[in-house]
């Protein structure tokens, strides 16, 4: 009997301007757009596994080797429905009986064989993932994991659907998973319908188009954060009076000039409002009531070493030569061209001596270029 399995891995993705704040919690719709960069390294990636089969009694999911509920109505099961909808939607409704040919990123046989099945959007579905770095340490687990579960998904059942599409479901497993259906320079176009049928993830500009893009990850803990993206929006949105500026007065400028520096490969226009826009998002969360701070001493060190090499970099008329990040938690993300790569990793190795701790993970760097696809 033919099997029906499907693997697909997808990478994290380290947004540059940040979302922050949901407008409807529920089809996890933003509060703004964002833009991020998809990185390409073997060690920040998420690979899931699904199968489905008639003799399954319920949806299953283990998350690196543990099993994990699907909680009714929650954001897995919610993904699951979706991705079984489209399937019977896309697939079994309109030609039940012929088998098409799909070209996006499917093997035609693998295409064949499944569509073949009419009734495998009825079957419950297993699914493994696994995370080859630290689960929910501020490195974007939950982005890598969404897209790699409705990827595999997608396969599974055969999809003749664009990466846009996928985004729209794999959005309402974790807003910022959307933008890593896409590699290079991705944006999240916050949409205006309700439905949420325009909330979704748009490539702004392949990695070829500027492959010296680099992304150094300094992991500065890799704990578990304090506060969850979820419980941190909400207060935010509930509270901060800066966000509702930020919302109407600062994104839309900002996504307009990163993506013209992406275009134009600007990257001290790039590395201007990426590190404003890290500032502001920290600021949103220090306004928030209690206060969130994701950042600690050794994150606000990296910032004032950036700082300082963008100044001495600025002096000789060179501009930028580096971006921080960080999202909600402490470790940074620097980005910078692959020809200051060298220098800066010096840098941060002579001024953040490796502690043993991190060893384990990936060292105290990860660098990693921009994600092809
Ligand atoms: O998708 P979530 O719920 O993990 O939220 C991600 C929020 C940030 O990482 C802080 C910003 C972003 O745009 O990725």
């Amino acid at each position: 009997m033919a099997q029906f399995q499907a693997t697909a891995s997808a990478p994290v993705n380290i947004a540059c301007i940040k979302y922050w704040g949901k407008r409807d919690t529920k089809l996890i719709l933003p509060t703004n757009s964002s833009l991020s960069v998809t990185l390409d390294q073997d060690h920040l990636r998420s690979t899931t596994t699904s199968r489905a089969d008639p003799s399954f009694e319920k949806d299953r999911l283990w998350l690196n080797g543990k099993e994990e509920d699907i909680k009714d109505g929650g954001r897995m099961a919610t993904c699951i429905a979706e991705m079984k909808r489209l399937r019977k939607q896309e697939v079994e409704d309109k030609q039940p009986n012929e088998p098409q040919v799909v070209s996006l990123f499917f093997v035609t046989y693998l295409t064949l064989k499944l569509t073949s099945c009419p009734k495998l959007s009825s079957y419950h579905v297993h699914i493994a993932s696994y995370n080859n770095f630290p689960t929910a340490a501020g490195l974007a687990s939950s982005a890598s994991g969404f897209a790699a579960l409705v990827s595999s998904l997608a396969q599974l059942y055969a999809l003749p659907v664009s990466p846009s599409t996928l985004s729209l479901i794999a959005r309402q497993g974790s807003g910022s998973a959307c933008r890593s259906l896409y590699g290079g320079f991705v944006a999240w176009e916050q949409g205006t319908r309700p439905d949420g049928q325009d909330s979704l993830a748009v490539q702004i500009a392949p990695q070829s188009h500027w492959p010296d893009m680099h992304a150094l990850i300094c992991v500065v803990s890799d704990d578990k954060k304090g506060t969850s993206s979820t419980s941190g929006m909400q207060r935010t949105v509930e509270t901060s009076a800066l966000l509702q500026h930020r919302i109407a007065h600062v994104v839309p400028q900002r996504m307009a000039a990163i993506s013209a520096a992406i275009k134009s490969r600007d990257f001290d226009a790039f590395a201007k409002v990426t590190m404003a826009d890290s500032n502001q998002f920290h600021a949103v969360a220090l306004d928030t009531e209690p206060p969130i701070f994701y950042m600690n001493d050794v994150s606000r060190a990296i910032i004032a070493l950036i700082v300082e090499y963008n100044r001495v970099s600025m002096e000789k008329g060179l501009g930028r030569r580096a971006a921080y990040t960080y999202d909600a938690g402490p470790n940074a993300v620097i980005y910078t061209l692959k020809e200051n790569v060298k220098e800066i990793v010096e840098l941060v190795v002579k001024y953040f001596p490796q502690r043993d701790g991190f060893k384990d993970v990936f060292g105290l760097f990860g660098e990693a270029g921009v994600q092809g696809k």
